[in-house]
């Protein structure tokens, strides 16, 4: 690793040394996923994404996914759910579970997620998103962050005043998945838009196989 790649930066007070970071991927990063990215030079690694009505009734699966491994840290947590009061306990039982870092999902685009009104489904709510944000930054004392996409469809991409929503409530960082929902996973992730990320005070992580990331 070059001395950029090693350099150390910070989510709120979580240090981080090196550049590249494990998505969160539901059915993948699981531990044994997290710790073989760690062994090649992830900097922070992701859980899969946790149900906060999973966590509130103790449901057997999700109890599973809470498990993390010493050598993984600093280890980002995320969970996902739409109830400000479920997401401030699964916030909590989050992080006496160990996360370093507690994350948020604003992006996924599953269809049995987004009709219960979680995942990108709190981009066409902005402010339930933004009180689901503040819900858990009250609730913790680790770093809260979300993960979002441009918007919902091509007429309503609202990633940067959606992200300006949000981190007035003390979220003190954003990845973006440079897709709509529409598009789901497919075409390219436009991640230069995020260059140019008008007022957004936070740094923004651009997330996706795009253009600008095929050389
Ligand atoms: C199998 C799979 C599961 C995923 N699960 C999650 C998830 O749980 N939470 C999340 O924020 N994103 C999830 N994603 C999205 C990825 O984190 C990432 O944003 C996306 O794959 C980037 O696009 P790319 O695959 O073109 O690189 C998932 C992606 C895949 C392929």
């Amino acid at each position: 690793m070059n001395e950029i790649n090693n350099s150390t930066w910070y989510i709120g007070n979580v240090p981080i040394t090196g550049r590249a970071v494990l998505a969160p991927m539901a059915g993948v990063s699981d531990i044994a996923y997290r710790l073989l990215a760690k062994e090649h030079g992830a900097a922070l690694v992701c859980t899969e994404m946790v149900s906060a009505m999973g966590i509130k009734y103790e449901n057997e699966h999700t109890k599973d996914l809470l498990f993390m491994e010493d050598v993984e840290h600093p280890v980002s947590m995320q969970i996902f759910g739409s109830d400000p009061e479920a997401i401030a306990l699964a916030s909590q039982v989050v992080e006496r579970a160990g996360a370093d870092i507690v994350d948020i999902n604003m992006g996924c685009p599953v269809k049995k997620v987004v009709s219960s009104g979680d995942g990108s489904a709190l981009m066409k709510t902005p402010d339930l998103a933004a009180r689901v944000a503040e819900a858990a930054v009250k609730a913790v004392s680790v770093p809260v962050t979300v993960k979002m996409r441009l918007g919902w469809d091509d007429t309503s991409k609202n990633v940067l005043d959606f992200a300006k929503r949000i981190e007035i409530r003390g979220v003190c960082r954003l990845a973006c998945h440079g897709r709509t929902r529409e598009q789901m996973y497919m075409g390219a992730a436009h991640c230069p838009y995020l260059k140019n990320k008008k007022g957004v005070a936070n740094p923004v992580m651009g997330n996706g196989t795009g253009e600008i990331l095929i050389p």
